[in-house]
């Protein structure tokens, strides 16, 4: 069985976060892994459905996401989490809780102007306005990570070398196979 780890993408509303869990995830799948994508948005009509955006909330919110990835991560799979996960404190316990060897912190940076610039959801322009309350980055703190195992960055980077950057740190640390093409199918390994 494959190790398993989790790939626990932190940043910014609209920064890329979900983006790159779904680009990221066939490059994983080709290399052989079991890979599962926790993303904000879909936790919060699931598992967390109800909470809101207070400080509180978002650690119920994170712990959840932290205690599903674990179990996932116990049995081998490939997790990519995607979530604003805005509290160094909040991550550290997910961490702690997964594992520090099979946690991969990835900040996915972009800046506030550009942020409202793209606004893909248009809720930047809401929350200057003043419409919604404690959104982050506007009138929320945001935690960027001092330590990061990898920084990826939407202003300046395209998702594929976002992506290629994230591989490349799974890759040395022994969780991958080095040429997805060389990589052999789960079926497969099973049988050598
Ligand atoms: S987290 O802080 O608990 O990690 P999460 O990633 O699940 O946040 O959800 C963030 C998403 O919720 C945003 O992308 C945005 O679409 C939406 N959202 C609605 N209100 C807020 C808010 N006040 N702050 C941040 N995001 C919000």
């Amino acid at each position: 069985m494959n190790q398993g780890f989790t790939v626990w993408l932190t940043g910014l509303s609209g920064a890329g976060k979900s983006t790159i869990a779904e680009r990221l995830a066939p490059e994983l799948s080709a290399r052989g892994c079991s890979v599962e994508v926790l993303d904000g948005d879909e936790v919060r009509t699931h598992l967390s459905k109800g909470l809101g955006f207070s400080r509180e909330d978002r650690d119920i919110n994170i712990g959840r996401i932290s205690f599903v990835a674990s179990l996932l991560v116990r049995h081998g799979a490939a997790v990519i989490t995607a979530a604003i996960s805005p509290y160094t404190l909040a991550r550290a316990e997910a961490r702690r809780r997964i594992g520090d060897a099979r946690f991969v912190e990835v900040f996915v940076r972009c800046s506030l102007d550009e942020l409202v610039r793209r606004d893909v959801k248009g809720l930047y322009k809401k929350a200057i306005a003043g419409e919604i309350e404690h959104f982050t980055g506007v009138s929320d703190p945001y935690e960027a990570p001092e330590n990061p195992d990898v920084v990826v960055d939407s202003e300046i980077e395209t998702v594929e070398q976002s992506v290629s950057k994230i591989l490349a740190e799974l890759a040395k640390r022994g969780y991958l196979t080095a040429d997805a093409k060389a990589a052999v199918p789960r079926e497969v390994k099973g049988v050598l």
